[in-house]
């Protein structure tokens, strides 16, 4: 077992007829998952989800192993300048399964493999602080953009290749380019200058995109066995394309939490009960939001729909958001990720003097994690909040390839409940095109006029 859903608490047995899920409700959804189900294998066939196929992938996994070694050979610091889908991925992995402290570590303790350092803003002070950090000699930068032209990412490359270019004489050797195939300002530059490069297949948009170099190749500098994860999301595949969606994870998650937010639950927590795991529910928000919060469903009415997910730790949040999630509003539907085994465990100790401690003694701090997830988990379900719990068998390359993986058909599936396309995500146009008009940028001057007209016609205020 790697991972198992249990969904008792979403249920109406458990948390009550108003917000749990009856047996009629999965029932009656049932024919539309199968037709769901068919259009995503025949999207799949005719190559308009890629990403199903990025586990099979072996010829890309082989060019990555071989620029990984000798990348990992050449610098010291591997740099990932990319933001969204092009570093949330590569984040959670990072933290999920390289040691807590990686980049603290003397060289010979991480085995002397590359720091990495993943940018993922334009905030001068952690730019500028990060280059402070770092030797260009030893550095290597992962320009990473689909598109190839985010002003957050174009902006990181241009300073960071100013400053390798100070001290360095072969700069370009220093970059990497990922990016589309074809397109874009960064694949130009690779063609034109020679850049060393690896593509973002087609079709593979940024939040789906962490199996492909933009995840891989980071990942295997610092030693993550990406075999070992492709494997993971290659043994979840077999599982997330099963036709009946009760057997699906999946589907089935999706499906219970479309139902949630049905009854009235929009808000969609994540609580991983592990600090590895604290990212992961970080990628998946973004994942679950831009993919799902939508103005237009695919007949074109507006619909204005979507799940807001939030991110949770435990047991951290328990001392912080719980007391929300259990009194406050019914608006909230709460997925835990527990682990069977947290890889090390420590023995509590008794205090002397302190007898009100006994009950601890002896007993582990995996133990304790584990109880006060499954201890929330009932308190949740007995105050009427719909919850369920992913639990994995531990955390590992192959745990979190799977995991990932079954999260991505999830959210495709959730799509197509909602009505939505799960692949764009028009809500952000407006801001990026104010930001150019705001930049000074050629072809959006009247974007800048309607930014002034907007500013003064709506009487601007402040103190
Ligand atoms: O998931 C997405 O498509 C986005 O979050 C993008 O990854 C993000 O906007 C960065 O875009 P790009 O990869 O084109 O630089």
């Amino acid at each position: 077992m790697e991972i198992r859903l249990d969904y008792t608490n979403m249920m109406a047995a458990a948390v009550g007829e108003q917000r749990g899920i009856h047996d009629a409700d999965l029932n009656a959804l049932e024919p539309r998952t199968r037709l769901i189900h068919q259009q995503l294998m025949k999207a799949r066939q005719e190559g308009r989800l890629p990403f199903y196929d990025l586990p099979f992938d072996n010829d890309m996994v082989a060019s990555i192993l071989r620029a990984a070694a000798d990348l990992k050979a050449e610098f010291e610091d591997v740099v990932v300048l990319g933001i969204g889908g092009s570093a949330l991925g590569t984040l959670a992995l990072f933290r999920a399964l390289r040691p807590f402290y990686h980049n603290l570590l003397a060289p010979e303790k991480r085995h002397n493999l590359p720091r990495l350092h993943v940018l993922d803003n334009v905030d001068p002070a952690g730019i500028f602080q990060t280059l402070e950090f770092l030797n260009p000699e030893t550095s290597v930068f992962l320009v990473i953009s689909k598109s190839g032209s985010t002003v957050e990412t174009m902006s990181q490359f241009a300073i960071a290749r100013q400053w390798i270019g100070r001290s360095v004489q072969d700069y370009k050797r220093h970059f990497i380019l990922i990016t589309d195939p074809q397109k874009g300002t960064l694949r130009r530059l690779a063609k034109e200058e020679g850049y060393r490069s690896f593509p973002i297949p087609e079709g593979v948009g940024g939040r789906f995109s962490v199996f492909t170099a933009v995840g891989l190749l980071p990942l295997a500098i610092i030693g993550v066995d990406i075999q070992a994860l492709l494997e993971g999301a290659a043994e979840m595949e077999k599982r997330v394309t099963v036709e009946d969606f009760r057997q699906n994870p999946a589907y089935l998650n999706g499906a219970l939490q479309f139902l949630a937010y049905r009854k009235g639950l929009p808000i969609s927590v994540m609580m991983p009960y592990s600090d590895a795991l604290r990212d992961v529910a970080d990628w998946f928000r973004q994942l679950w939001a831009e993919s799902l919060g939508k103005k237009n469903a695919l007949d074109g009415q507006v619909v204005h729909v979507g799940p807001t997910p939030v991110k949770a730790l435990g047991t951290t949040d328990q001392h912080s958001q719980v007391q929300l999630y259990m009194e406050g509003p019914f608006d909230k539907v709460v997925t835990f990720i527990a682990l069977e085994d947290y890889g090390v465990d420590l023995t509590i100790p008794g205090v002397p003097g302190a007898p009100e401690l006994d009950y601890l003694e002896g007993k582990s701090l995996a133990e304790l994690i584990r109880s006060e997830q499954k201890a929330t988990a009932m308190a949740l379900a007995r105050n009427g909040r719909p919850n369920c719990t992913l639990t994995l068998s531990a955390v590992t390359p192959k745990s979190l390839g799977a995991l990932v993986y079954l999260f991505e058909v999830q959210t495709v599936f959730a799509g197509a409940l909602f009505e939505v396309d799960p692949l764009d995500q028009p809500g952000v146009e407006e801001g990026k095109e104010l930001t150019y008009a705001l930049m000074g940028r050629r072809g959006f001057e009247e974007k800048k006029q309607a930014f002034d007209r907007w500013n003064q016609g709506v009487g601007e205020r402040s103190l």
